[in-house]
């Protein structure tokens, strides 16, 4: 049976917390964890598939315009090449995850510099690659690349994107303001950068594609798919138990799925396409740069009158996404007068997407940069000003907040970090050539819910299995899944199997903005209470009275394992619904960052020496897993504050650092240790488990108060992420 739940009021019942297994929460191991370190665990491209023909991408060498001719013969007759397809089918889609909604890239229209525009398949893959750069194609070439963003006559197009949020009078707020900050701060384009390329191995059996492919959201690549094709949503299988990473990269299906398709339908055997890290780097979405005006209008007690954040980002024709930097000005600080804006630019550059917390992440690092200048222009400590601005309800929407712990996270990090606003005057603390410098900045990231379904299975053996398509792509949702399984049967976690990441499986949430634990957790609940009912049922008890642990059935006098209890296998079905709990209350994650830095005083080089970060992210489903994604948000933060920028050249609009030597993910040595605190929080508004989301929250600020770090090193301010040694060289005081 399946039971459908929908989330339509705050759920207080708090069931978790009522269960007696007592394994929520623990820290314990992921089971995949050893599969994936030793090995053993095959990602898309490593499955043995007999007879596997090898395809390799071709990417355009333009960045606008249109293919004339594809020299197909002289490849064609090199030893070991099959097929040169350019299939109108082989279409990329805006790689959002949304079957039918988003623009279609046609594979003969050329829109950006390494847009795939022919697939070549061979016996082996050294024929394959060999035949791919010899394989000449004839383009008709238009206008080259624009450059975004750089003034505002420079945009190919600039148009107001959404709903602007315009409240009140910012300019007056400005003009009336005690402390008043006019500032323009800039990002540069990010790249995903998964450590598992894209890759996919397709196989047709006449009526139905079956495919390993590396995805984020398995329901909805199955429509896409099949909408590519031509085929039915059920003629389309996918299967993706591991994935190595995706940060929104794999939210949609790329072209190396749809090629793989296509060249197994016509050649009537399995086709593996595996992009290189080049071609990763080239085609798959991008993160947009941005430029974003930001104007903040205090008192003299730097309570915010004015708030206004407007921005400026890019993407191509066509595409109904733009990086919503906004996102968390919406709803993080008071200020009564509000404008709030985003313009879109249409550029050739590769789709302009969701990577790591679209909107936060290089909104909040911006915001929050801003927020110290006006900590400084007040003489206000940051950790007070920003205590200060909490605002009592929604600011535009009059929402009242659901559970919100911004203010506990920001005294627990200034406690742990053992923080000192008293005097934020920059250039205060040598340490041989090093600058050293402390800074803040708060954390926040909106709550996402998502459809989910998941099946879960009690069996007479006293074992039980849950199934979803749901993904887990390095964030743990293996282990969380079997946790709220054995809390809520009464079973040790080692007797719960989790099975993920294949479409026979009830389609889950999928992975992405946060919502893949509360959303498929929520349906693994469901299913959970559903088979609870029919033990107390069993029992004649309600189901509130029955206490299950260990594999037993506890009620009154009576302990029955479940063993001699079943007599057949109990299933049941959970499907979770967002049923408008989002609109009665404004739900988010919430932190607080600290940060001390050492700038090189002769090379501008930025050391990040300590970090803490403390969250108040609702329940945390295993403390060791939600530790480690903020772990990971704050090492793509020194990324986003130190190193991270997608170079273009301006002649022909081509990706230049395309490979991760030259796009610098931080490393080990880029990283000090750094510590994490979870305040505890239960939000009903959250889930029925209490839980929120996790997984981006970490990044969403973190930036920004590496950046106020810097200038409270060294005096200088950077208003251009990424903040690379030569901007600061300009203005480092003489030494
Ligand atoms: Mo995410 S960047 O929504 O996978």
């Amino acid at each position: 049976m399946t039971r459908l739940y929908t989330m339509d009021k705050p759920d207080d019942r708090n069931r978790l917390d009522a269960m007696a297994q007592g394994i929520i929460g623990r820290p314990l191991d992921r089971p995949d964890g050893s599969a994936k370190t030793s090995g053993v665990a095959p990602y898309a491209a490593e499955y043995k598939i007999a007879d596997c023909a090898e395809g390799v991408l071709v990417l355009a060498t333009i960045s606008r315009g249109e293919v004339v001719e594809i020299e197909s013969a002289p490849v064609l007759a090199m030893a070991g090449v099959l097929a040169v397809i350019a299939d109108p089918r082989m279409i990329t889609r805006s790689a959002q995850g949304g079957a039918g909604k988003s623009p279609v890239r046609e594979i003969h229209k050329v829109d950006y510099f390494g847009q795939p525009v022919a697939l070549v398949v061979a016996e082996t893959f050294e024929q394959a690659r060999d035949a791919a750069t010899r394989l000449r194609i004839a383009y008709r070439a238009d206008d080259p690349a624009k450059v975004p963003l750089e003034s505002e006559n420079g945009h190919a197009s600039h148009e107001p994107f959404g709903e602007p949020v315009q409240q009140g009078n910012l300019d007056a707020a400005m003009r009336d303001a005690v402390h008043a900050v006019d500032v323009t701060y800039t990002t540069e384009g990010h790249a995903s950068a998964a450590m598992e390329p894209h890759a996919s191995i397709a196989e047709w059996d006449g009526n139905t594609l079956t495919a390993h492919s590396s995805l984020q959201m398995l329901k909805y690549n199955q429509k896409e798919l099949a909408d590519a094709l031509g085929l039915k949503p059920e003629q389309v299988r996918l299967i993706a138990p591991y994935v190595g990473g995706g940060f929104g990269s794999k939210l949609g299906i790329s072209a190396e799925l749809t090629a793989a398709a296509v060249a197994a339908i016509e050649l009537g055997r399995p086709v593996r396409v595996v992009m290189s890290r080049q071609q990763v780097f080239q085609t798959v979405m991008r993160r947009s740069e941005t430029r974003q005006r930001i104007r903040l209008a205090a008192d003299a007690e730097g309570r915010l009158d004015g708030f206004g954040h407007e921005a400026w980002v890019s993407n191509l024709p066509g595409e109904k996404f733009a990086e919503p930097v906004t996102q968390a000005s919406e709803f993080l600080y008071r200020g009564e007068h509000r404008t709030l804006r985003i313009d879109l630019a249409r550029i050739h550059r590769m789709t302009a997407g969701s990577v790591r917390a679209p909107g936060e992440a290089v909104g909040m690092q911006c915001l929050e940069a801003a927020m110290d200048e006006l900590a400084l222009a007040s003489g206000i400590d940051p950790v007070e000003l920003r205590l200060r601005n909490i605002p009592e309800q929604h600011p535009s929407e009059g929402l009242p907040y659901s559970s919100r712990r911004l203010a506990e996270c920001l005294k627990v990090g200034a406690e742990r970090f053992g923080w000192d606003g008293s005097d934020r005057r920059p250039l205060q603390r040598r340490e041989g050539e090093w600058w050293v410098g402390t800074g803040m900045a708060s954390a926040t990231r909106v709550h996402n819910l998502n459809e989910a379904q998941a099946k879960v299975t009690l069996s007479t053996d006293g074992t039980a299995i849950v199934e979803s398509d749901m993904t887990d792509i390095g964030t743990g949702t293996y282990v969380i899944l079997g946790q709220i399984v054995g809390e809520m049967l009464g079973l040790p976690p080692e007797k719960v199997l989790v099975q993920l990441g294949d479409t026979r499986y009830p389609p889950g949430s999928g992975s992405g903005g946060s919502w893949g634990a509360a959303s498929t957790g929520s349906a693994v609940l469901v299913a959970c209470e559903a088979i609870r009912e029919q033990l107390a049922q069993q029992l004649g008890v309600e189901e509130a009275d029955l206490t299950l642990k260990d594999g037993e059935a506890i009620t009154g006098n009576r302990r029955i394992p479940f063993t001699e209890l079943l007599k057949t296998d109990l299933t049941e079905t959970g499907h979770f619904k967002n049923g408008g709990i989002d609109e009665q209350f404004a739900i988010a994650m919430y932190g607080a960052f600290f940060v001390e830095v050492g700038v090189n005083a002769y090379t501008g080089e930025t050391r990040v020496r300590r970090m803490t970060g403390a969250f108040g992210l609702g329940r945390a489903l295993n403390a060791k897993t939600a530790t480690s994604q903020c772990l990971g948000g704050m090492v793509w933060g020194i990324g986003s504050a130190l190193t991270e920028e997608l170079v273009f050249d301006p002649r022909d609009g081509h990706l230049v650092n395309h490979d991760l030597a030259e796009y610098h993910v931080p490393v080990n040595a880029d990283v000090p240790a750094l510590d994490v605190v979870l305040v505890d929080e239960r939000d009903p508004a959250g889930s029925p488990l209490q839980a929120k989301g996790v997984g981006e929250l970490g990044i969403c600020g973190a930036a920004g108060a590496i950046a106020n770090a810097i200038y409270h090193a060294c005096g200088v301010r950077v208003r251009s992420f990424p903040i690379t040694p030569d901007k600061l060289l300009e203005q480092l005081p003489e030494v």
